[in-house]
């Protein structure tokens, strides 16, 4: 059986003072449920280092990392660096970082195997756009984000992974894809993995939803076959509505 997984991720919020505020309570919330679900925040840069030291029972992300190790690459942060403070997991090719900052399926796939080959998990995020999901190209792109972003990677490390099914145009807009688009998708995501791969590695990826989570919604997605947890952005800002969101999946 594939744990529940869910992440806060913050984007550009919170200073560190509100960050770890929020983590005090949050972790003490986390020890009591850590058999039963696993949780993490992906906070700001600046708030990795605070926040390892006191999350004892969830999961520290980071949103971005660079794949190559160290070098000219001003405003990067590198695998050695996270690691050093203790962070082993890292967001890969959200929508914001695909559409602002011209990540492509090709740097997403450099990262994911830089952090696989560090013995750490990307949460690779594919979705496709509002025009994209308006002349049926879904499918389309989630196979080509997955094929290009996962190629050549080893069976051994893809069963380790996370991937986010986040349509852009459900991610901080309200409309949240039904629960039936979103496991439609996150199918497909696990069958395009199986034909790459096989199967049984299919079988143990984690996928996650994202896109407009709320404490109202959560449990639809949940319900499904193939949604193993979600990746909640704005209702993840404020402690006590994601510990509400939480608790409305562990009930
Ligand atoms: P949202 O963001 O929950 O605010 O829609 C989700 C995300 O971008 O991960």
């Amino acid at each position: 059986m594939r744990k529940r997984f869910i992440v806060g991720n913050w984007k550009m919020n919170k200073n560190i003072a509100e960050a770890e505020s929020f983590a005090k309570v949050f972790d003490a919330f986390s020890s009591k449920n850590k058999d039963i679900i696993d949780l993490g925040i992906a906070p700001s840069f600046l708030c990795l280092a605070p926040l390892a030291k006191i999350s004892n029972n969830f999961k520290i992300i980071a949103q971005n990392v660079h794949y190559e190790e160290k070098g000219a690459y001003t405003g990067e942060i590198s695998i050695p660096m996270l690691k050093e403070i203790g962070i082993d997991m890292a967001l890969v090719g959200h929508s914001e970082r695909r559409m602002y900052f011209s990540e492509t399926n090709q740097t997403c796939n450099k990262k994911n195997k830089a952090l696989l080959s560090n013995g750490m998990i990307p949460i690779y995020c594919v979705g496709e756009n509002l025009e994209q999901y308006n002349r049926g190209e879904s499918f389309d792109i989630i196979k080509k984000q997955i094929e290009e972003g996962l190629s050549n990677l080893l069976a051994t490390d893809i069963e380790k992974m996370v991937i986010a099914y986040e349509p852009i145009w459900s991610i901080g807009t309200g409309i949240n894809a039904s629960a039936e688009i979103a496991e439609k998708m996150c199918f497909f995501i696990r069958n395009t993995i199986a034909k790459m791969y096989s199967e049984e590695v299919a079988q143990k990826v984690i996928i996650q939803y994202g896109g407009s989570v709320k404490p109202e919604n959560v449990n639809s997605y949940l319900k499904t076959q193939n949604i193993d947890g979600v990746l909640v952005g704005g209702a993840s800002l404020d402690v006590t509505t994601f510990i509400n969101l939480i608790e409305k999946v562990i009930e």
